[in-house]
């Protein structure tokens, strides 16, 4: 009998101290020290032992069992604290954690978007605005466009009904705020438009900035003036424009705006095609039938527009070689471009 006490508690100890989380010792407990476990079977044994030494030997099984509950005790407050510390640790927020995720970064439509109507704004133009389901008339018909221009066919404009599209440029607004302002009018329009081409230098919706200024004597030469100070601005001091006639049924005279090549600086390079002059924009001295047509007096007032084109203006300042890259919107590709 003494030997079975002693290689009980001998094993039972070595159980206890081998056992590595609650849930083990939980089991360990059960198979010891529970109504059927080895203790209880061990005092079941006295009844095969003499009357007379019952009772020392059940004094012997109660000490042994109590010392095993005493160190397994001390074992189940060891592995609890152990398990509640793991659990905090994985539970705790790991500051180092967001270095993993992408953060997001404003696409170079937006940030050249923004920064163009930022420098015109700084010369005292304000914002206007237009709806992108425009109306024919103000798309083509007030903008002095031709009944039988090519712009109009549906080959070149979404249309919705016979009268409804989605607006091709945003020199539409121009007529909406010449009908609602007296001058001087002095506004930018930052907008969406439409058109049915898909390639590396068009999309089928891309951005435009569209300008207008009208008051007593503005001129040609107003608008050179504007040009050439958003484009150092915009690109770099040493930039200059030049303007080649050009052709818009809603300006007269109408020209084409190039800036000198940001890249060479006029000596010729692969980005202006060795011509020095890279074509960014249209531009002209309001028709004076577009004023007409609005209900202004063309012979008191007269005034230039532009359309800037933003995604062209991004391909050009920051040489983006394909248009479409803007628009996957990929952030290892906009996080490139910053404020
Ligand atoms: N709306 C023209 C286009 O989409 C650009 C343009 C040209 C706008 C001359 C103007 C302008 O305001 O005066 O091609």
């Amino acid at each position: 009998m003494k030997e079975k006490i002693k290689s009980l508690v001998k094993n039972s100890l070595e159980q206890i101290s081998d056992c590595n989380s609650l849930k083990e010792l939980e089991l360990i407990k059960i198979e010891i020290l529970s109504k059927n476990g080895s203790f209880a079977n061990l005092m079941k044994d006295l009844k095969n032992i003499p009357n007379e030494q019952k009772p020392f030997y059940g004094k012997i099984i109660n000490e042994a069992k109590s010392e095993v509950l005493n160190v397994f005790s001390t074992k189940s407050s060891i592995l609890n604290e152990q398990e509640q510390n793991a659990k905090e640790k994985k539970e705790a927020l790991d500051v180092t954690l967001s270095k993993k995720y992408n953060i997001g970064a404003f696409n170079p439509i937006n940030i050249v978007k923004q920064d163009i109507s930022n420098i015109f704004i700084g010369m005292g133009f304000s914002l206007a605005d237009g709806p992108e389901i425009e109306l024919k008339k103000y798309n083509f018909d007030l903008l002095n466009i031709p009944e039988d221009h090519p712009a109009r066919d549906f080959t070149d404009t979404f249309y919705i009904t016979e009268n409804l599209l989605l607006r091709t440029q945003t020199s539409g607004v121009q007529v909406r705020v010449l009908e609602k302002e007296k001058p001087p009018i002095k506004i930018i329009c930052p907008g969406k438009v439409y058109r049915p081409d898909d390639d590396a230098t068009h999309s089928p919706m891309f951005h435009q900035i569209e300008g207008l200024y009208i008051d007593e004597n503005v001129t040609l030469k107003d608008l050179k003036k504007t040009l050439e100070e958003f484009a150092k601005l915009f690109f770099d001091k040493h930039t200059t424009v030049r303007f080649r006639p050009s052709f818009f049924p809603f300006t007269e005279p109408s020209v084409e705006v190039d800036l000198s090549c940001s890249m060479c600086h006029g000596k010729g390079c692969n980005l202006c095609k060795n011509t020095g002059w890279l074509e960014l924009l249209g531009a002209g001295v309001v028709n004076p039938v577009v004023l007409e047509k609005s209900g202004l007096d063309s012979k008191k007032y007269s005034g230039f527009a532009f359309g800037i084109g933003v995604e062209r203006a991004a391909m050009i300042k920051y040489g983006i070689p394909d248009m479409r890259l803007m628009f996957d919107n990929d952030v290892r590709f906009i996080k490139q471009f910053k404020f």
